[in-house]
């Protein structure tokens, strides 16, 4: 997944705006994943999943900070993910199928928020960016 200058610019434009809200879109993004793709708990039984959880908030302020990394070192993913990637590859082995679902969640949680961000481009170029994302920590399966 190559991201073009353009790409690079529009996401650094959108996480310009979420500021320094990103946790709270993280735990909607988990939220919207749990809910609308109820498989995705089997990954967390260790979790407290009600509405509100503290363990989702959490887990949500973790996965925006490494968004927030990825968007700070775009130019090297492989290099800023590198540590999440060996975690998710070769001691969790999430299915990658996952990934494009709490990215899709992601996304939605970024267009209920902000009417009129995501352009048909943006959306694109947001897109591009979680499959990056994605690849990466999915890199290393063996
Ligand atoms: C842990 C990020 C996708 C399952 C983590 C951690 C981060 C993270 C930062 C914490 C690592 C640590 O504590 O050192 C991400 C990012 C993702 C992603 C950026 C994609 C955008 C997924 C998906 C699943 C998943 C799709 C499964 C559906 C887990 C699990 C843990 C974890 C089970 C361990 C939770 C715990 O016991 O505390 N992830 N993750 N991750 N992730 Fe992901």
């Amino acid at each position: 997944m190559v991201l073009s200058s353009a790409d690079k610019t529009n996401v650094k434009g959108v996480f310009a705006k979420i500021g320094g809200q990103a946790d709270e879109y993280g735990a909607d993004a988990l939220e919207r994943m749990f809910a609308t793709y109820p498989a995705t708990k089997t990954y967390f039984p260790h979790f407290d999943l009600g509405k509100g959880s503290a363990q989702v908030k959490g887990h949500g302020k973790k996965v925006a900070g490494a968004l927030v990394e990825a968007v700070n070192h775009i130019d090297d993913l492989a290099g800023a993910l590198s540590k999440l990637s060996d975690l998710h590859a070769q001691k969790l082995r999430v299915d990658p199928v996952n990934f494009k679902l709490l990215g899709q969640c992601f996304l939605v949680a970024v267009a209920t928020r902000n009417p009129g961000l995501l352009t048909p481009e943006v959306h694109a170029s947001l897109d591009k960016f979680l499959c990056a994302v994605g690849s990466v920590l999915t890199a290393k399966y063996r």
